[in-house]
């Protein structure tokens, strides 16, 4: 069984207007597709909140950059519409670029503040793609509630920035990330790993927890952060891009732990890019 697909702006307003036309709530789950364990948690979190979920699928151009893997990022949409549909999808809206962004098109939309640094830094423009393709599918759909993950963190502080910013009448839910059984998060670019890099990969969550609880401990942040760099760069890590703790919701960078804190780390295996963060929390007093 596979969840249907609408391709244009017009059906997928049609049928989500029948649904609130009938009382039922409408939760939107946006992705590039290649959908994993991650996509399908989000969608059954949409399904504990919303008789309806709509998936997108589209692998926005616009915040890939000119080096990135636009090209090869992988494209699999009949087995993501049986993976749709066991995680309980109703409906998958999957344009083409062109339904996206018509000859013309001449919008974009930069979220400040939480987009610099981090990934923000390492791939330039690549939140202002997110913004604008995330502003276009909320406001294409009308959902009531928007399912995104923990995973990328930095995206969904944009993100929450962004709906509030634009009064977009949404509500906006993170989910946890989902993780294989060694730690490595989910990731559709985890395809691209060899065998040695994927056996590497999970040392990327055992640095992140190993310094949240020292830190948590006591232990001074800069120096921690020192040694978890100096731990991915020794044990083969071609390019950690940044390690970095910051606030969990301005994601100022923070040398304390007088709030809750997220440490955030972006590194490269080869050509893979890999991403992850955990929160780090203050010792409650005694
Ligand atoms: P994509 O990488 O396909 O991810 C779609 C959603 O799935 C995002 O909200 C992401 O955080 C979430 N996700 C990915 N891996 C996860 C994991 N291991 N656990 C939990 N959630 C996970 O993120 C994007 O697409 C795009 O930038 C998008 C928001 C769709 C805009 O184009």
């Amino acid at each position: 069984m596979s969840t249907p697909i609408v391709r244009s702006v017009a059906e997928l307003r049609t049928r989500v207007a029948a649904w609130h036309k009938a009382g039922e709530r409408v939760g939107l789950i946006p992705t590039m597709g290649a959908l994993h364990e991650g996509h399908q948690e989000l969608i059954r979190a949409a399904g504990r909140a919303c008789a309806r979920k709509v998936v997108t699928i589209f692998v926005n151009p616009r915040q890939f950059g000119p080096n990135e893997d636009f090209a090869r990022y992988p494209r699999q949409e009949e087995a993501d519409q049986i993976r749709a549909h066991d995680a309980g999808a109703d409906l998958i809206f999957a344009p083409t670029v062109g339904e996206m962004y018509p000859d013309g098109y001449a919008t974009s939309i930069s979220v400040s503040g939480v987009s610099d640094g981090l990934c923000g830094a390492h791939r330039p423009g690549h939140f202002d793609g997110v913004a604008t393709v995330v502003a276009k599918l909320l406001i294409q759909a009308g959902a009531d509630e928007a399912f995104f993950g923990e995973k990328d963190y930095q995206q969904l502080q944009v993100v929450r920035r962004l709906v509030r910013d634009l009064d977009i009448p949404v509500r906006i839910t993170g989910v946890p990330t989902v993780r294989e059984a060694d730690g490595l998060a989910l990731s559709s670019r985890n395809v691209y790993l060899s065998a040695g890099q994927r056996a590497l990969a999970p040392l990327l969550a055992r640095t992140l927890n190993e310094m949240a609880s020292r830190i948590a401990g006591g232990a001074p942040i800069a120096a921690t952060l020192a040694d978890g760099l100096a731990g991915l760069r020794g044990a083969g890590f071609d390019e950690v891009e940044y390690l970095e703790a910051r606030d969990v919701v301005s994601l100022v960078p923070i040398e304390t732990l007088s709030a809750p804190g997220r440490l955030l780390v972006a590194a490269k295996l080869g050509k893979t890019r890999l991403i992850d963060n955990v929160p780090v929390l203050p010792k409650a007093a005694p």
